[in-house]
């Protein structure tokens, strides 16, 4: 079983696609779905999902801890990123290590930035180029992972690991709050999309507008899907294009 966790499709885009080429087309499931499959009952286990902040998103970190994982399973992992995966399967690997299971292979996978705080995803013509490269090393990935065969984690090393490090630790715990920046402007219009989509039910619908709760992950989700872009963050989301998986619908990303 492929699980993924994924705010604008990218990942769960990666985990259809690797799902189909690897011939169980239905075998990939969202970690907010509930209940998941148990890990228990698989003797393949991937994990696939977003960079967050150079690290592991804690909803990823949560689903580990809460299975059990059978000797002998291989896991593989796919990290989906704008361009900077550090050490985020390092990081993974050592979460598995404490259940008793590692990662057998690991790759980052470069796919466009739904961080819209930093900007937009790139013009159409990068975008198109970032989903063919990454369509292109899901075939390499997948015959790894037929194979069973183990593949060096991939990371990257050198002088701004540190801060990486130091970010993800000292902002992580503040996730949840940070959702105080976001805000519904006047084109919103009540259809109740953004809390649908929400992966933690972090949105509640008030007088016909979005009031965010507090435990959010910060995964974009309820920014990038709104049809309107009604939803903001801070000041300056206002001027940047909207992102989502081109090959990933709304309709898509509800039923992941
Ligand atoms: C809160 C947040 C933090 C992010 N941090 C990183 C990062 O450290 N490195 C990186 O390359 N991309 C980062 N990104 C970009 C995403 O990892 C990337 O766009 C990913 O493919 C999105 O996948 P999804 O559509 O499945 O959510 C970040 C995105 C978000 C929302
Ligand atoms: S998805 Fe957009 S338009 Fe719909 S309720 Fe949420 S903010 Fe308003
Ligand atoms: S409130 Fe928005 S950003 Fe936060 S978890 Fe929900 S969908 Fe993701």
């Amino acid at each position: 079983m492929i699980y993924f966790y994924s705010g604008t499709g990218n990942s769960l885009w990666a985990a259809r696609e690797l799902a189909k080429a690897l011939g169980e087309p239905k075998h990939f499931v969202s970690i907010s779905k509930s209940p998941a499959p148990p890990v228990a009952d698989c003797a393949l286990v991937g994990l696939v999902f977003p960079v967050h902040m150079w690290g592991v998103p804690r909803a990823i970190l949560n689903f580990i801890d809460q299975q059990t994982f059978n000797p002998g399973t291989y896991c593989f992992a796919v990290a989906t990123n704008a361009g900077e995966v550090s050490r985020t399967l390092v990081q993974l690997d050592r979460a598995l290590r404490n259940k008793n299971a590692f990662l057998a292979a690991g790759w980052g996978l470069k796919l466009p930035s739904n961080y819209i705080p930093w900007g937009g995803p790139g013009t159409q013509s990068e975008i198109e180029k970032h989903v063919a490269e990454a369509r292109q090393k899901l075939g390499v990935i997948a015959e790894t992972i037929a194979a069973r065969s183990s593949h060096s984690i991939e990371k990257k090393s050198g002088p701004a690991e540190w801060l990486h490090r130091l970010v993800y630790r000292m902002a992580s715990p503040h996730l949840a709050t940070m959702d105080r920046a976001f805000w519904a402007d006047s084109k919103c219009n009540g259809c109740g999309i953004c809390a649908k989509v929400c992966p933690v039910k972090n949105i509640e619908l008030q007088k016909a507008t979005p009031v965010w709760q507090g435990h959010c992950q910060q995964c974009f989700a309820c920014l990038q899907w709104c049809p309107q872009q009604a939803v903001q963050f801070g000041k300056n989301t206002v001027r940047y294009k909207r992102y989502h998986h081109p090959e990933v619908g709304l309709q898509d990303f509800l039923a992941g």
